[in-house]
């Protein structure tokens, strides 16, 4: 089986072709970094545009680098949400036009879902499993049971933990998009253990019950910081905030990880209990390191994806489209765009999050 994947949700323009034996035929991605950088973060406007000018090159580039014709292919998956509105309707579109055309099923697809099934790609894991989503809009803790079946057992009661990484890192002064460039900086950090001392941050959370998350008081605190900087502020500074902010994260994000690892270890008996991260910030690698410890204290295996596959991309959402039409789950091209889509729509919390 061989599907076609589309992915426009948020500043990523990507199409993918992949086949049921994980073989990534094709992935390529267009960031729009330069695009949104001068506003310092994504404008869904200019993000739709963008997606619209770029899509159609973007696929057949991603046909022809994977060697199939329309007629080859099984299917065409495209995001159908959550994300912005105006990117996800461009994606959904071509793919159904695409689908249309080639007589072909369309398969709507979940971004977050896309997200959550990645290590089903990248290392062929068993459900259920352990897993922590940690992208730009969602931080959330969910048991993956199935296809389709999700338990949130928590979620984050403000900020998303990469939107906190992208909203310090413009505090730290450092160009758009800040996650990764944040790590970047922390790596400069010569000496951690001042760096903890002199920047101090709070833990916001730690040690209580249940597996939600806050990470708005910890970008707070990262503000006051910056405000006592001298001006302009010497690189070590920001280097060592930097550190601080990166390993309080990584500590926060082991906590709250830790009460969702023992109730995954009593609710399910499997040969082999593993946590999977995905989302971009999966791809921060002391957040690995700290869960991979996590993990290791517990019993439980860890599984990241490779970096290309934590952020955005079209095999994750070729992916998913191989898993669903496998089961008989295309949809029709009647398919409605959705801003939110929950992966647990039974959960309460969702109320308040999705
Ligand atoms: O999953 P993703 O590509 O897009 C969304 O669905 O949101 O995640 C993007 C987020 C951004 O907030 C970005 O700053 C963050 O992932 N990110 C990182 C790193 N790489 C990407 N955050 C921390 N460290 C990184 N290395
Ligand atoms: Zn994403």
């Amino acid at each position: 089986m061989i599907v076609l994947g589309i992915e426009t949700s948020c500043d990523e323009t990507a199409a993918a072709v992949v086949n049921d034996r994980r073989e990534i035929l094709s992935n390529l991605v267009l960031s729009q970094i330069k695009e949104h950088a001068a506003f310092g973060g994504v404008v869904p406007e200019i993000a739709a545009r963008a997606h619209l000018d770029h899509l159609d090159t973007l696929i057949k580039a991603a046909m022809s680098d994977a060697g199939v014709k329309f007629a080859q292919i099984d299917g065409v998956a495209a995001t159908c949400g959550p994300g912005l509105i105006g990117g996800v309707m461009v994606g959904m579109m071509a793919g159904k036009a695409i689908a249309a055309a080639a007589g072909k099923p369309f398969i709507a697809v979940n971004h977050l879902e896309a997200h959550a099934l990645t290590p089903r790609l990248s290392d062929n894991i068993e459900f259920p499993y352990l897993l922590l989503l940690i992208s730009g809009g969602h931080t959330q803790i969910l048991a993956a049971e199935d296809v389709g079946v999700y338990k949130l057992w928590g979620t984050t009661q403000d900020d998303a933990l990469g939107e906190c990484f992208d909203k310090s890192a413009k505090l730290m002064g450092l160009p758009y998009p800040g996650g990764p460039e944040l790590e970047k900086m922390a790596a400069q950090c010569a000496d951690p253990g001042a760096a903890h001392e002199r920047f101090p941050l709070p833990q916001p959370m730690k040690g209580r019950q249940g597996c939600d998350f806050s990470f708005s008081g910890l970008k707070t605190a990262v503000r006051a910081h910056v405000e006592r900087f001298p001006n302009p502020a010497p690189k070590a500074d920001i280097a060592a905030l930097a550190r601080s902010f990166q390993d309080t994260a990584a500590e926060i994000v082991s906590d709250r990880c830790e009460g969702a690892v023992k109730k995954f270890l009593s609710a399910y008996k499997t040969a082999a209990p593993t946590l999977v991260a995905a989302g971009g910030v999966a791809a921060n690698k002391a957040l690995r390191a700290a869960l991979q410890d996590l993990c290791g204290r517990h019993g439980m295996s860890f599984i990241a994806p490779p970096g290309a596959l934590c952020s955005d991309n079209g095999a994750m959402i070729a992916w998913t489209g191989i898993e669903k039409l496998s089961r008989g789950l295309n949809d029709e091209l009647d398919v409605k765009a959705r801003p939110r889509w929950p992966l647990d729509p039974e959960s309460q919390k969702n109320r308040k999050t999705a």
